[in-house]
């Protein structure tokens, strides 16, 4: 007996250890810090929620085990009942007012957040907003900005602006799920339909996500990042990105072999889960890539149907000129 309250005292402090971990935000059982308004909506539904749950665990297992050690055996014979007990009309209204009180508060707490999570600021809102389209293919993010400018993987936002997310897939794809967990909650990349997010960076930096949405053999290395800059920053980078862009010299080329091509077949082209392309002599022709690229071929999806021109330019551009040998 003395063993069995040893173990009993044992589970409960590890539980309050738990608890305290959790609480503290780390050890990876607390959501990331946010740095997004929407985020912070998120969290703090999170944690509100957890207050009444970790209350009614504590209650509940403490109920449990006091029962177990105050109402046991001891020395009554084994056929014999204990003592029947009915009704408790105090007890049984507690344990139904309390409930739906709780359920109030948590419902109250939620809807109230609700709208500061889910509702896009409306474009003329102060501070203006950059509208982004974010597609999700088997297995890398593009993503279009308003002047046209295209990126793969990486978004780059302004800090303290907010961010409007059209996030879909293309026909011809699965679905995929855009979640950037500093910057808001999970979004799915359906063929065909368009879900809207947004986020507002409250502060300069590198926030990362993972498609939430198994999608395929690759899934796991579908990873996102958004790289929150200040503004002004931010818009020269996307005035650059788009004389270049329209120019035929951006990096697009690399990036979207790395985004698009890397993941299945190396970031040399070495081969991995799909067939090696260096040394062959059919990357450099642009038709026989885009071809490829366009329409797909064997395991390999049609990664590229939908493309922009200049997408498909300069990721043949970029093979055409010794891209894999890093010319
Ligand atoms: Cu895309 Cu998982």
């Amino acid at each position: 007996m003395r063993r069995s309250l040893a173990v009993a005292v044992v589970a409960v402090l590890s539980a309050l250890a738990l608890t305290g971990v959790a609480l503290a935000g780390n050890g990876g059982v607390a959501p990331v810090e946010p740095a997004s308004p929407n985020a912070e909506g998120i969290n703090d539904s999170y944690f509100w929620v957890s207050i009444f749950t970790g209350a009614i665990f504590v209650l509940v297992q403490g109920s449990l085990l006091w029962f177990i050690f105050r109402y046991r055996r001891r020395n009554r014979g084994r056929s014999e009942d204990g003592a029947q007990v009915h009704g408790n009309t105090n007890l049984e209204l507690a344990w139904t007012v309390a409930p739906v009180l709780v359920l109030v508060a948590i419902g109250t707490f939620v809807f109230w957040k609700l709208p500061g999570i889910q509702d896009v600021p409306a474009a003329d809102a102060a501070g203006g907003r950059v509208d982004v389209q974010v597609k999700g293919y088997r297995y890398y993010w593009n993503f279009t900005y308003p002047n046209g400018v295209i990126a793969v993987d990486k978004l780059r936002a302004p800090v303290g602006q907010n961010v409007k997310l059209e996030v879909t897939a293309p026909d011809f794809d699965v679905i995929h799920s855009w979640w950037i967990p500093a910057l808001g909650g999970k979004f799915d990349a359906i063929p065909g339909k368009t879900n809207e997010t947004w986020f507002n960076a409250q502060a300069p930096g590198i926030y990362r996500g993972q498609c939430a949405e198994l999608c395929g053999i690759q899934h796991a290395v579908m990873k996102a990042e958004v790289e929150a800059m200040p503004r002004a920053e931010f818009e020269a980078w996307l005035d650059e990105e788009q004389g270049l862009q329209e120019a035929g010299t951006s990096s697009l080329g690399k990036e979207t072999f790395t985004g698009a091509c890397a993941k299945c077949h190396g970031l040399a082209g070495e081969g991995d889960i799909g067939p090696t392309l260096a040394g062959n002599a059919l990357i450099t022709d642009a038709n026989t890539v885009e071809q490829v690229v366009r329409n797909g071929r064997g395991a390999m999806p049609p990664i590229g149907t939908d493309w922009e021109d200049r997408q498909m330019d300069a990721l043949t551009k970029f093979l055409s000129e010794g891209g894999l040998n890093g010319g």
